[in-house]
């Protein structure tokens, strides 16, 4: 079979077994399976694909049906323009916390800190965006850090960035310019509304904290000031509802300047704390 007859039947399949943007999924697994780059796909298409692609295809599309998400199954995930080691112990970098690391790059630091780090995405993309920073990755999934320490040796960045196990600040010593988070936001009652991808195959430490999803930002707020430099700033990643509960517990914990910044769509998306 060719390509392009491979490609039309897992679409079909895909489709069939209700996986939204089936059409994109197969043609990122086929990338796979070939072990060509995703846009170079249409290329080969004409091409006969021999059986040991086409079964490591075959594979990919019934895991893609068991609800696994993409990046699990091919082991990656673009972010920022970097390649990012996925696993089924990190957090899928999402495309909306491209918001965070564009508003940490509107700041001048050389220290930063990235707290709940996963698969080191914010803290390496901001150090490789900043060639002259250094900063330290904390996680509570020693798993995770294993995963973010294997891509800061991928990326070249493993002279700046240190990595961590640390309940939230519990264990970090020292003083940043920058702190940076995306915690976990979901609260517990909204787990089961969650994509199958999501909720059965992403990590419930990198989702939820439990409760009224909040309770990472009062770890975070009642421990940033002890840890930031004078004139030091926090920017975290928050779930579209939390802007005004966020910015109150900031404000409580004593930040001068507090601001809810909204996504390109207008929903509130990044909470930034001056000291
Ligand atoms: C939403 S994920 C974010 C991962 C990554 N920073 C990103 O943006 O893709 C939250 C991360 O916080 C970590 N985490 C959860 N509870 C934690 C805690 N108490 N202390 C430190 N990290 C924690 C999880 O293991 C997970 O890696």
């Amino acid at each position: 079979m060719t390509g392009a007859e491979l490609l039309a039947a897992a679409v079909r399949r895909l489709g069939a077994a209700g996986i939204e943007g089936a059409p994109r999924d197969a043609r990122r697994l086929l990338a796979h399976a070939l072990g060509v780059a995703p846009e170079r796909v249409s290329l080969i298409l004409p091409d006969p694909v021999g059986p040991a692609a086409r079964a490591a295809f075959e594979a990919a599309v019934a895991r893609r049906i068991a609800r696994e998400p993409v990046s699990q199954i091919t082991g990656g995930r673009d972010f920022y323009g970097r390649r990012f080691r996925v696993t089924r112990d990190t957090l899928d970098p999402r495309p909306e916390t491209e918001a965070l690391i564009a508003a940490a790059l509107e700041r001048r630091f050389g220290t930063v800190l990235d707290l709940g780090t996963g698969t080191g995405c914010i803290l390496l993309t901001l150090l490789a965006e900043r060639p002259e920073a250094e900063g330290l990755g904390a996680d509570l999934s020693p798993a995770a850090l294993d995963v973010a320490r294997g891509n800061a040796a991928a990326l070249g960045l493993e002279a700046r960035a240190r990595f961590l196990r640390s309940d939230w600040f519990a264990s970090i010593e020292g003083r940043f310019d920058l702190i940076v988070s995306n915690p976990p936001y979901i609260a517990a009652d909204e787990m089961a509304g969650l994509a199958p991808e999501v909720r059965d195959w992403e990590p419930h430490l990198a989702l939820t904290p439990g409760g009224d999803g909040l309770d990472a930002y009062r770890a975070i707020a009642d421990g940033a000031a002890a840890h930031l430099v004078p004139g030091g700033t926090v920017i975290l990643e928050i779930g579209a509802t939390q802007g005004p509960s966020v910015a109150e517990l900031f404000e409580a914990a004593g930040f001068a300047r507090v601001v809810i910044l909204p996504d390109l769509d207008g929903r509130d998306r990044i909470v930034v704390a001056e000291t």
